[in-house]
């Protein structure tokens, strides 16, 4: 009879010497006893399957959820709270990142038993719980026994308590106590079934500047340059006198400095996050089962860039973020951007941890989404990649800074007329799970980006108006009116999947990016380099063959000059014609067989009839280099120039307008997520029959889809 699970097999001699030597101090007569208690504990908990797969069967693979605060209401209230929430078909709640002072009433003395029925009674209500530590705000009487593990901002002010964020990131002493209260949460709650995650602290924002974090920047750039004339000499200081004799010279920058510094710096901080990170992950591993997820949410909009989104969700189980509107209203490109950049920082579905339930309390103008709006918020993620959305907040508290936040309930405990809309979606999630559960976004294209060519950008902008973000949309949107999937994922990610690489702006290429793009283009890849690529090296240095760098001679021509516009200039060519604006480079081709796709037409004297986009073949493949920020109808057409140049197949066909196509499959099966963001009814007519995944699962060959409206189809096995 095999006692043990498939795969798990003792060796008789030494595991039998263990299990004897282990049962002899567990007080066990007899070493097989031992045995048998381990095996059987082995089955409770099988090796890790898939995430978010807890005990309960009922609980459906795509998740609706919320942030619960338990420890700021009275405990009779919270089944009725919990019973509106499965109401609302919510099966996933975040319990305990700002519950600290609570966890923990005083140093060393643990009250988790609220917190553990709390996890009872979600349980009884089909809903799992992802556990938050709560170490984005410590407790008063930790701060004010060790003052030093409060943050000092870069004014060199100590932080104080009574808000959130106030500790130091790099502070070692207060890294102690947050590996101690995640340890003590792991130790209750690792093996709990229906603690499906944990989240570690919340969005990490804030830096330090206080003597310690100093000192440990020298030492950083000292395990990385070794020697100081190493450092004086990749970041040039013999500029302006810059030339530091010893390590403890060297500054934190807070305020712009030289472009090597401030470029470490900001590796620095990525760094001291991961740190601050790993402790933590550390502690709950020990205890957690592996099935149990750890992650962070990230917050920032997604786009911010304090630190390294990629260097900081590598060691998580599972990247999320915090996917808000804030003012306004939903603006589809640049939000489903930001999905598709969360699906990239681990290269798999992630989940939005937060999102604004009709509104938000901290945008100058916390309007709230029309009705409907929230509904396609939810479904355009999913229809990215996200396996989970959780409201924030189920209900504020009756006091604290966020008391005009959105919510799902009121102060009197009865539901929001949002709440009605959030069910609606409970409801379809529940319905749409079957179908979505184990598929993903595929994408034949990519967008790359990196934290250093953002970072060297936003040191220097050159031009107040230049906004990565937007440049990078000016490529998004049109590969999405294609109704493309599309990957924003890292330059150095593996790329050979891709048909077409673009890279708007990726100013920073070192000679091992430059040979890692080399390699994907000579395999077949083609790569469209935007403005201002290759400017830089990895010491944020000029690179002495001018842009694109080290790519300068594979692409058969470089840029002579480049121009921050102050006004519109006229691009043309066999492309089509259109207008550059904020940034234009000065291209020349260096080989025969480079090819001149767009020239400036009249402008400033210097740009009239110079290339502004060239092209040569390399390989198997094609490397283009774009000089300019192109009018939208003259990128759409650059863009459909380089997909259909590569290959690119359709993944939908054509659709009305103002109706997004979002694509999931796996191997047996695909699922599109139909949106209408318009503002009147259309009629979709699919490219084969499909099944109506939301409707009555009939095959249908087209779809009425009103305003806001979804639709979920899925295609017969292929
Ligand atoms: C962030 C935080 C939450 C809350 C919301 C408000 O994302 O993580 O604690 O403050 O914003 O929108």
């Amino acid at each position: 009879m095999r006692i043990l699970p498939k795969g798990k097999r003792l060796r008789a001699p030494v595991a039998i010497r263990r299990a004897r030597r282990l049962s002899l101090c567990l007080g066990f007569s007899h070493a097989s006893h031992l045995v048998l208690v381990l095996a059987a504990f082995a089955f409770i908990c099988p090796s890790p399957a898939v995430f978010a797969a807890g005990s309960d069967a009922t609980v459906p693979a795509l998740l609706l959820g919320a942030a619960w605060y338990p420890e700021q209401w009275p405990e009779s209230r919270w089944d009725a709270d919990l019973q509106l929430m499965q109401d609302a078909h919510l099966h996933v709640v975040r319990i305990g990142e700002f519950a600290w002072s609570t966890l923990e009433p005083s140093q060393g003395r643990y009250d988790l038993d609220w917190l553990e029925r709390a996890v009872r009674l979600a349980e009884k209500h089909h809903i799992q719980v992802v556990i938050g530590t709560p170490t984005d705000a410590p407790p008063a009487w930790l701060t004010a026994a060790h003052p030093e593990t409060l943050r000092v901002d870069a004014m060199g002010r100590r932080a104080k308590h009574g808000s959130r964020r106030q500790f130091d990131y790099a502070s070692l002493e207060y890294r102690a106590f947050c590996a101690a209260i995640a340890e003590q949460l792991a130790r209750q709650f690792g093996r709990d079934p229906n603690v499906i995650g944990w989240q570690i602290g919340n969005e990490y924002t804030e830096e330090s500047f206080d003597p310690d974090t100093r000192s440990q920047f020298d030492n950083w750039l000292k395990r990385k340059y070794k020697s100081l004339d190493a450092l004086n000499r990749d970041w040039s200081t013999a500029y302006w006198s810059q030339t530091y004799d010893r390590w403890d010279e060297i500054p934190l920058p807070s305020d712009g400095g030289n472009p090597g510094l401030l470029l470490d710096h900001r590796r620095f901080v990525s760094d001291t996050w991961r740190d601050f990170q790993q402790v933590q992950i550390d502690a709950i591993r020990k205890f957690a089962d592996p099935r149990q997820f750890i992650t962070t949410n990230v917050g920032g909009l997604g786009w911010s860039d304090n630190w390294d989104h990629y260097e900081i969700t590598q060691p998580l189980n599972l990247a999320a973020w915090d996917d808000y509107v804030g003012e306004g209203h939903l603006n589809v490109a640049r939000n489903s951007a930001m999905h598709d950049f969360a699906r990239g920082w681990k290269h798999q579905n992630f989940w939005v941890m937060e999102t604004q339930p009709g509104s938000v309390n901290w945008a100058p103008i916390n309007n709230s989404l029309d009705p409907g709006e929230t509904h396609a918020l939810a479904w355009e993620a999913v229809g990215h990649g996200a396996d989970a959305v959780l409201y924030w907040q189920w209900r504020d508290a009756l006091n604290g800074q966020e008391q005009y936040h959105g919510a799902l309930v009121g102060p009197d405990g009865t539901p929001f007329p949002i709440y009605d809309e959030i069910r609606g979606i409970g409801s379809e999630f529940e319905r749409a799970s079957v179908a979505l559960k184990g598929t993903q976004p595929v994408a034949q294209v990519a967008i790359v980006v990196t934290y250093d060519s953002r970072w060297a950008i936003d040191f220097q902008p050159h031009n107040k108006n230049y906004d990565q973000l937007e440049v990078l949309l000016g490529y998004y949107r049109p590969l999405r009116e294609q109704g493309l999937t599309v990957d924003i994922v890292s330059a150095n990610a593996p790329l050979d999947s891709y048909k077409v690489v673009f890279a708007p702006s990726l100013n920073v290429i070192s000679a091992d990016m430059a040979a890692h793009l080399l390699a994907y283009i000579q395999q077949g890849g083609h790569l469209v380099l935007g403005p201002r690529s290759g400017m830089k090296d990895e010491h944020n240095s000029l690179n002495v063959e001018r842009q694109p760098g080290p790519l300068v001679e594979p692409l058969g021509g470089r840029v002579d000059q480049y121009y921050a516009l102050d006004s519109d200039v006229p691009v043309g060519g066999t492309i089509g014609t259109g207008t550059a604006s904020l940034w234009a480079e000065q291209l020349s081709t260096r080989a025969p067989d480079t090819e001149v796709l767009l020239r400036y037409g009249k402008s400033n004297g210097w740009l009239d009839d110079e290339p502004a986009m060239i092209s040569r073949r390399v390989g198997n493949g094609r490397i283009n280099y774009l000089g300019a920020v192109l009018d939208p109808d003259l990128m759409r057409k650059v863009v459909a120039s380089a997909t259909s140049d590569a290959g690119v197949n359709q993944e939908f066909g054509a659709v009305p307008q103002n109706v997004e196509v979002c694509r999931r499959l796996d191997a047996n099966h695909t699922v599109f997520v139909l949106i209408n963001h318009g503002p009147v009814e259309v009629n979709v007519a699919l490219p084969s029959a499909m099944r109506d995944v939301l409707d009555d699962g009939s095959f249908i060959s087209n779809r009425d889809l009103p305003p806001q409206g979804v639709a979920v189809l899925e295609t017969a096995a292929h």
